[in-house]
C-alpha cells in the first residue's frame, strides 16, 4: 500500500501490510492479525508523522466516525466521538449542536484518536481541559481499557501514549466533557487582537469564537492539501526563568511566555528559526515556512532523510545561536532510511 496521500508531509512511504479499522467488531481479530508482523503502526489522518520509505509493520488505517451525546446532567455534557472522525469535522458538529467548549481547537488537522495522544493545543487552550474519558484497545492482550485523566498523564504535547512501547495501544473512542457554563477563551493575544472578537466585546459567541481561530490559522499556516506539513515541527522550549533573563538581555525581542507561576518560561520556537535565518528558507526539497519558521514543509518529492537532515540543520543553529535545545514534535514510523542505517 501507498502512503503518499496518507501523511501530511506528502512522504515517499510504502506500507506492507496495510488494515483499513471501519467497524470495531474488527477489533477481536485485531491482535491475531498484529501478531503476524513485527509489529503494529496506528495511523489518523497522518499529520504528526514523519514516515520511513518502507514500513513492515502492520499499518492499521483508523476510519470509524461519529459523535454522539452520552450524558447532559446539570453541570455539563459529555460527548463521545470515535477514533477516525477528523477533529475540525468533529469541532464543526459541536458548534452545529450548540456544545461549545472547543473552538479554539477548530481547524486542526488530524484525527479524534491522535488528539489525546500527542495532547493537542491551539490559541491557550489544549485537549486535556475538556477531557474526561477514553476507551483504548490493548492490542497485545486482545482488551478494552478505559482511560480517565490520571491514566494518561498528559502535558504539553506529550501524554502516556507517546511514552510507551509503540503499537500496544489503539484509542478506539474520547469522550470530551464540555460545562454548560461557557466562557470564551480568549488569552491568546492573536485572538483578542482579532477584529470580529474585539467588536462582538462581552456578547462573543462559541461560533465567533471558531471562525476567528479559522481566520487566523488560514493566515499564517499552510493548508497541507497545498502545501505538504505536519503543523509545528519543534516544541517551543521550556527553560527556567534564569536562562530566559541570560537569553532577554543577550536578545532583547525574544518572544516569551510565562508558565508554572512565571517559574519557567516557554520560548518561541518560530522566533528562535526566523532569527537564525531559516524563514522561508530551502534546503532541498523540503524547507522552513515563510510566514510561520516553526512549520517545515516539503516543496515536492522529499523523503523522511531529506526532513532529517533540515531538522538537524535548524536544530544544530539554535543551539549554536541561543544554546537551546528543539525538541521534534511529530512521531518517526519505520524503520530507518536506507542511508542512516
Ligand atoms: N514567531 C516569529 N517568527 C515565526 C513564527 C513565530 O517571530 O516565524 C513568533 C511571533 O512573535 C508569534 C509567536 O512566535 O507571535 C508565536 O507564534 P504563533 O502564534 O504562530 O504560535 P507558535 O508558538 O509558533 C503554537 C503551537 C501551534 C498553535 C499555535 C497557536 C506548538 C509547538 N505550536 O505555535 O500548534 O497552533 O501556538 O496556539 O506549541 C502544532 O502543534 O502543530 C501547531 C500548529
Amino acid at each position: 500500500q501507498d502512503l503518499t496521500h496518507y501523511n501530511t508531509l506528502g512522504l515517499k512511504s510504502r506500507a506492507h501490510a496495510f488494515l483499513r479499522l471501519h467497524d470495531l467488531s474488527m477489533l477481536d481479530a485485531l491482535s491475531d492479525t498484529a501478531a503476524r508482523y513485527p509489529g503494529v503502526v496506528i495511523l489518523g489522518g497522518g499529520s504528526n508523522v514523519v514516515l520511513a520509505p518502507h514500513i513492515d509493520s502492520l499499518v492499521v488505517h483508523m476510519e470509524t466516525r461519529g459523535a454522539q451525546l452520552v450524558d447532559d446532567d446539570h453541570d455539563a455534557r459529555i460527548v463521545e466521538v470515535q477514533a477516525g472522525e477528523p477533529w475540525h469535522h468533529f469541532v464543526a458538529t459541536c458548534m452545529r449542536q450548540g456544545w461549545a467548549g472547543l473552538e479554539n481547537l477548530a481547524l486542526i488537522p488530524g484525527t479524534v484518536g491522535a488528539a489525546p495522544i500527542q495532547n493537542i493545543g491551539a490559541y491557550g487552550v489544549e485537549q486535556d481541559e475538556y477531557f474526561h474519558s477514553l476507551v483504548a484497545w490493548d492490542i497485545r492482550y486482545g482488551r478494552r481499557v478505559e482511560m480517565g485523566p490520571g491514566d494518561c498523564l498528559f502535558g504539553y504535547r506529550d501524554s502516556f501514549f507517546k511514552r510507551v512501547e509503540p503499537g500496544r495501544w489503539l484509542i478506539v473512542a474520547v469522550r470530551y466533557r464540555l460545562p454548560h457554563d461557557w466562557r470564551p477563551r480568549l488569552d491568546y493575544p492573536d485572538l483578542a487582537r482579532n477584529a470580529t472578537i474585539a467588536l462582538a466585546g462581552a456578547a462573543v459567541t462559541p461560533q465567533q469564537v471558531f471562525d476567528a481561530v479559522c481566520e487566523i490559522r488560514r493566515s499564517k499556516l499552510p493548508d497541507p492539501a497545498e502545501l505538504a506539513n505536519v503543523g509545528s515541527f519543534f516544541k517551543n522550549p521550556v527553560v527556567d526563568a534564569e536562562t530566559y533573563r541570560s537569553l532577554r538581555d543577550l536578545h532583547p525581542g525574544i518572544v516569551a511566555y510565562p508558565v508554572e507561576d512565571g517559574a519557567r518560561y516557554k520560548l518561541a520556537a518560530g522566533w528562535l528559526i526566523e532569527r537564525s535565518g531559516w524563514k522561508g528558507r530551502r534546503l532541498g526539497p523540503v524547507g522552513m515556512h515563510e510566514r510561520q519558521s516553526l512549520v517545515l514543509v516539503n516543496h515536492g518529492g522529499a523523503t523522511a532523510r531529506d526532513i532529517q537532515v533540515l531538522a538537524d540543520v535548524v536544530r544544530a543553529e539554535v543551539a549554536t545561536r541561543f544554546g537551546v535545545h528543539l525538541e521534534q514534535e511529530p512521531v518517526e514510523l519505520g524503520a530507518p532510511a536506507p542511508e542512516q542505517a
